[in-house]
């Protein structure tokens, strides 16, 4: 594995290569210190949080980058502490509502069924199906933002599956056929977003392995297999945003956020009971503990209203990921805020999926870092939910840097020659 020796800088490789990874997100920054074995296995050495201002992100994105890097450096600082080693890599997050990610799949009907496939025919394909990804993208970042050119760059690119006449295959090359099939996950962003982490990351004096789409390391983290065969729907509620990912039949189907998370409650309850921030924010998270409170019922009515309005938001999400097909009957959710009961209980109700075409009952559970296989925890440090998408970043980390699949070897190639 010649990653992990050059992450090292040296190639003996007696010493476990390490990275950081960290996790902006509008609430917390948060950062994992982590060594990576030579079977491609994670071990969490040293974890650090720092709680960000009310105007140092917006909705998921950074809106304040000085601001940004030394809450980072300071939660970068504790974990190295805690570790007794400092990487010299960063994987980084994204997240926001501009930050688009979906699969693109194509078909395409081969002259020649007798030819066994080769790797020109491939990479084309590949990038057909890349050249037709970004018109997608730039399409609905300009119609979101009402500007006709906006600056769109490619920031994650994962192979989902590949066919040919039905046939599923790791790998293409050599095999005869007519229908070939490809699908590949992107994700999109703003230059302005991507860009801005790219500066966190040179002034934290760090250097910027990987930025990836944080809804799909949250769909990843679990172990690809026992997903994949049933599909499930992953939903990551922070502090401003709430970030949905559809896994169906195979693979990652497509990812959607929303700017409303734990921080809108705490809003509400601040503004009804006229409190400052703070305090309304430790009355939240009190109440959600069960702690008995002196306005426990007006906050539960506050909570249960925003519940609600929330839901509606998953709901449209989730509809419009649907695309008019059956939803898997599985939620699996994280993030901080998702530790307000209601938030769970808000879709595991009837009115809720009625309204969705689950085939059932959705299943609702919320994730927890031991459930992450790939990665292990020496702090004993990662306890909740909140964890587990800094756990999935430093998951792909190792994904992506020790991915051996040819598959993943064209899509590179076709990425550095598009030069995004
Ligand atoms: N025990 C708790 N009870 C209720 N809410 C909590 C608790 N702990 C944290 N939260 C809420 O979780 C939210 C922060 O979660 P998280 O750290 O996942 O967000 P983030 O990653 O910083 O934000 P985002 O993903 O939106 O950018 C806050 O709104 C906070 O109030
Ligand atoms: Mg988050």
């Amino acid at each position: 594995m010649s990653f992990l020796r050059r992450m090292m800088g040296r190639g003996d490789g007696q010493i476990p290569a390490a990275c950081t990874a960290l996790d902006i997100g509008t609430e917390f920054a948060k950062a994992l210190v982590f060594e990576i074995d030579d079977s491609g296995h994670g071990t969490v050495r040293g974890v650090g949080r720092k709680r960000q201002g009310l105007s140092h992100m917006q909705s998921g994105t950074v809106a304040d980058i000085a601001a940004v890097v030394d809450n980072c450096a300071v939660a970068l600082q504790e974990a190295e502490e805690m570790a007794g080693f400092r990487p010299k890599q960063v994987v980084i997050g994204i997240a926001g509502e501009l930050v688009k990610g979906f699969t693109t799949t194509l078909t395409q009907e081969r002259k020649r069924p007798d030819v066994p496939i080769n790797d020109a025919e491939l990479t084309k394909l590949i990038d057909s199906v890349q050249k037709e990804a970004l018109r997608e993208a730039e399409r609905s970042i300009t119609w979101e933002t009402g500007l006709p050119h906006v600056d769109v760059r490619l920031v994650h690119s994962a192979i989902v599956g590949a066919s040919i006449d039905g046939y599923g295959l790791t790998n293409p090359v050599g095999f005869q056929g007519r229908h070939i099939r490809i699908g590949i996950f992107n994700a999109f962003a703003p230059l302005v977003h991507l860009g801005a982490l790219q500066s966190v990351a040179s002034q934290l004096d760090l250097e910027l392995l990987e930025v990836v789409a944080e809804p799909y390391a949250v769909a990843r983290v679990l172990g690809a297999e026992h997903v994949r065969q049933a599909g499930a729907l992953f939903v990551d509620v922070g502090g401003g945003t709430t970030d949905v990912a559809l896994v169906r039949q195979g693979g990652i189907e497509g990812t959607r956020m929303f700017a409303l998370g734990g921080r809108a409650f705490t809003k509400s309850i601040a503004d009804r009971l006229d409190l400052p921030f703070p305090r309304a924010e430790s009355l939240k998270v009190d109440y959600a503990r069960g702690l008995s409170i002196a306005e426990h019922d007006e906050v539960a009515e506050i909570v249960g209203e925003d519940a609600a309005v929330w839901a509606a938001g998953v709901e449209l999400v989730m509809e419009e990921l649907a695309a008019g097909e059956m939803l898997p009957s599985r939620i699996h959710l994280c993030g901080g805020g998702s530790r307000l009961p209601e938030v769970r209980d808000a879709l595991a109700a009837e009115r809720f999926w009625k309204r969705l075409p689950f085939a059932r009952p959705p299943e609702v559970s919320i994730m927890s870092p031991d459930q992450v296989e790939s990665i292990s925890d020496a702090t004993e440090l990662l306890v909740d939910q909140q964890d587990v998408t800094p756990l999935g970043l430093a998951w792909q980390a190792i994904e992506i840097q020790t991915s051996e699949d040819p598959l993943d070897a064209a899509l590179r190639r076709v990425l550095r020659a598009m030069k995004v």
